[in-house]
């Protein structure tokens, strides 16, 4: 019930889910393509980070707030990468007040931004790192890591579970170490980054549809709108998309508060050709939904 109050999305999984502890409090994250306070990158001075000392005096009490928990770049939130200063700032406002931040990086985590944790992107330490996903290269693992004085805190014996420490895991994770130091994933992320950047920007003078191009490394969405001016999601089109992805041999998800962002998160060991591929299957799906005319037309 606690990790199911910390996310944001009701739907598909918190609705029906009721009472949640209460305890959890929310603040608007930096998704500067939707505002919250309808300000500006850089000339906000990063209103959204700084508003948690003004959070403190009207939700919950600074002294009150064991932690700050956030995704470096949102995962299911639609892949929002804030501005390259932000986490700086949140986290030198939680050390301010003695609280701890823990970056969940069960999606951004080993290598898909270009660094083994998109944390080292933002130049931050969170003091807890969450990790999952990546870490075991396909088999179940998770990891929560943490200076010795707060992992240490519970007492020995006093953190476990069932399959806490897997060999088998264990020795999958053991092996994508390795093969982080063999090979230059990292590169190969910003590279990725790249491939997608190019061809949806392409995309976005084509077609009024794709609001947003954004991402970190090769951690990489598109968020679809029904205009470029008035934002209001293109959900309907988004899920027609995907549609047609999936029965042209390419699997998307979707992510965003409104299912309208279609993300790209593949394994690092893609070559350029298939990514080339996949690309062109959507947009062969941008094309078909959005009609081929109209995007011959606004290029011209
Ligand atoms: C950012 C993020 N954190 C946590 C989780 C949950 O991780 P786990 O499935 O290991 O509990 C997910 C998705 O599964 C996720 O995307």
């Amino acid at each position: 019930m606690m990790t199911l109050a910390l996310t944001s999305k009701t739907h598909p999984y918190k609705a029906g889910f009721a009472p949640f502890p209460s305890e959890v409090y929310r603040v608007p994250f930096a998704y500067c393509y939707r505002c919250s306070y309808s300000k500006k990158y850089p000339s906000c001075d990063l209103y959204c980070a700084r508003h948690l000392e003004d959070t403190f005096k009207r939700v919950v009490a600074n002294e009150e707030v064991a932690a700050v928990i956030a995704e470096p770049v949102l995962g299911e939130g639609g892949f929002i990468a804030p501005p390259p200063d932000y986490f700086e700032v949140l986290v030198e406002l939680c050390h301010k007040h003695g609280i701890l931040f823990i970056a969940d990086e069960v999606q951004s985590g080993f290598g898909r931004t270009g660094a083994l944790f998109a944390s080292q992107r933002y130049g931050i330490e969170p003091d807890i790192l969450v990790t999952a996903k990546s870490l075991g290269g396909g088999l179940p693992l998770a990891g929560v890591t943490g200076r010795a004085e707060i992992m240490d805190a519970p007492g020995v014996g006093g953190l476990g579970g069932t399959f806490a420490g897997n060999p088998l895991s264990c020795a999958a994770a053991l092996a994508v170490l390795d093969l982080f130091e063999r090979e230059d994933f990292l590169s190969r992320a910003d590279e990725l980054g790249d491939q997608f950047q190019r061809r949806s920007r392409e995309w976005q003078c084509r077609w009024p549809i794709i609001g947003d191009v954004r991402g970190l490394g090769g951690m990489q969405a598109i968020e679809l709108v029904q205009s470029q001016d008035t934002k209001v999601p293109a959900t309907e089109e988004t899920k027609k998309i995907t549609q047609y992805c999936y029965e042209h041999g390419l699997i998307t998800i979707t992510a965003g508060t409104y299912s309208n962002v279609i993300r790209v998160l593949v394994p690092l060991v893609i070559t350029k050709e298939q990514t080339d591929e996949a690309l062109d299957v959507l947009e062969s799906g941008i094309a078909e939904i959005c009609g081929k005319k109209g995007a011959v037309a606004q290029l011209v």
